[in-house]
């Protein structure tokens, strides 16, 4: 779609398209049939465009809930949008920072102060919006630029369409040349996807980290979402890092800057609970009566040790990331499991365990083992009425699988 046509959109005729479209589609109409229908008496890019919209809003009914009935999406723009829950957790702590950054711009935006107190924001790639919508959702002004024309436009009219306008000025402009000074925070969350497809290297984002880098040097304070691989090596000193999962998947990780001691944290959402490093050092020691899988983003943290001390926990292997304890302890930080047997790897032996067992249905888990998951399920030939969770990780360089079944007994 092109900046003319979601212009169009835009316009009363363009919004009654869209509404025929919404319509045709959740009546289950095939596309060519949905095109045919409303050729009738649309032009011809009206129909495409207002098609086009209609199909994203379904698609992103995933992401935003029922916001996205009202909302505006290119299929980048939607696929990188920060998922809501995790933009609302980073706007209430931007939120509750304590920011204060009091004045008006030389160009006129106001610096400080949201009507509701929020500190302003710039937001130095602010994509359809994700994130600036949630920062003004929590009384943030928000002063945002984007490279791309049509994904300006389309973060304004989210905007409009949720009524926060007032809050929020969207620009087409390069981060390089952004001016962070006055502004109570920068936000800035660099595209991870370039020309080849989605990048693992903070030094091919757009804009680059050396430019990103350079704002947060001339920021009071700054948020930067990164994907939450990034190498410990490009977490500014001082800064704090942030790995973020939402129901137990690591979304990513954000690197705060000017608010505090710095560090590593952890989060769960939609909880919140947040974990930070407290200098545990967790012991090893033989698989016991329970399994713990800490959470990915307490992974990612190198939080583990915490986790296993709040399970009163040890590790199988001290390079490995799973936590064995001789009780339950039910903490959302690790899912626990009861272990049913212990053998070191081996095909042949797991598909007699499991015959024996009469195990028709496997959830596999690893961590530290190179077995092909899909391949094995293949190959265990399973057949049988009951299920179980088999764990494959390696224990003193050697591969063990423990068979497990989620924990359900009050205390162990
Ligand atoms: C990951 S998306 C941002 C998503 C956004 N936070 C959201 O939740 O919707 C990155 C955005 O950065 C923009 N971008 C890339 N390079 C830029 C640059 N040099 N200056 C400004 N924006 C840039 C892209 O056009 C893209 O929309």
């Amino acid at each position: 779609m092109d900046l003319d046509s979601f212009r169009t959109l835009l316009t009363p005729a363009g919004r009654g398209a869209l509404d025929e479209a919404v319509k045709i589609l959740a009546d289950g109409a095939d596309p060519v049939a949905a095109a045919s229908a409303m050729r009738r008496s649309h032009p011809a890019d009206l129909t495409a465009a207002a098609l086009t919209q209609a199909s994203l809003r379904r698609r992103a009914e995933a992401k935003f809930g029922p916001d996205a009935a009202v909302m505006y999406f290119t299929p980048h723009g939607l696929e990188q949008a920060t998922r809501p829950e995790v933009a609302a957790h980073r706007a209430t702590r931007i939120r509750a920072a304590g920011i204060r950054a009091d004045g008006i711009r030389a160009d006129g935006i106001r610096a400080g102060g949201g009507p509701e107190g929020g500190p302003a924001v710039l937001d130095v790639c602010s994509g359809i919006g994700g994130d600036l919508l949630a920062l003004a959702r929590a009384g943030c002004p928000v002063h945002a630029v984007d490279l791309d024309p049509l994904t300006v436009e389309i973060a304004r009219a989210n905007a409009a369409a949720l009524g926060l306008s007032a809050l929020v000025d969207v620009r087409t402009g390069d981060a390089a040349l952004a001016d962070p000074r006055g502004y109570g925070l920068l936000f800035a969350d660099p595209a991870r996807r370039g020309a080849r497809g989605r990048t693992f290297d903070p030094m091919a984002y757009s804009p680059t980290w050396p430019v990103v880098l350079d704002l947060v040097a001339r920021a009071p304070a700054a948020c930067l979402k990164v994907a939450p691989g990034i190498p410990y090596e490009f977490i500014p000193e001082g800064a704090e890092a942030e790995w973020v999962s939402y129901r137990g998947e690591v979304k990513e990780a954000a690197i705060w800057t000017g608010l505090g001691p710095g560090g590593r944290r952890a989060t769960l959402l939609p909880s919140g609970a947040t974990l930070t490093a407290s200098g545990a050092e967790a012991e090893t020691g033989p698989v016991s009566r329970y399994l713990y899988e800490p959470d990915g983003a307490a992974v990612r943290a190198h939080l583990v040790a915490e986790v296993a001390a709040l399970v009163s926990g040890r590790l199988l292997d001290p390079r490995i990331a799973y936590i064995t304890g001789d009780r339950l302890v039910r903490t959302e930080w690790a899912p626990c499991y009861e272990v049913t047997d212990v053998m070191p790897f081996s095909l042949k032996r797991l598909r007699a365990a499991l015959r024996e067992r009469r195990v028709g249905v496997v959830t596999i888990k690893k961590r530290g083992s190179a077995v092909d998951v899909e391949r094995l399920r293949k190959d265990l030939r399973l057949s049988g009425d009951n299920s179980c969770v088999i764990v494959l990780t390696r224990i003193e360089e050697r591969p063990f699988a423990l068979l497990c079944r989620p924990a359900t007994s009050t205390d162990g």
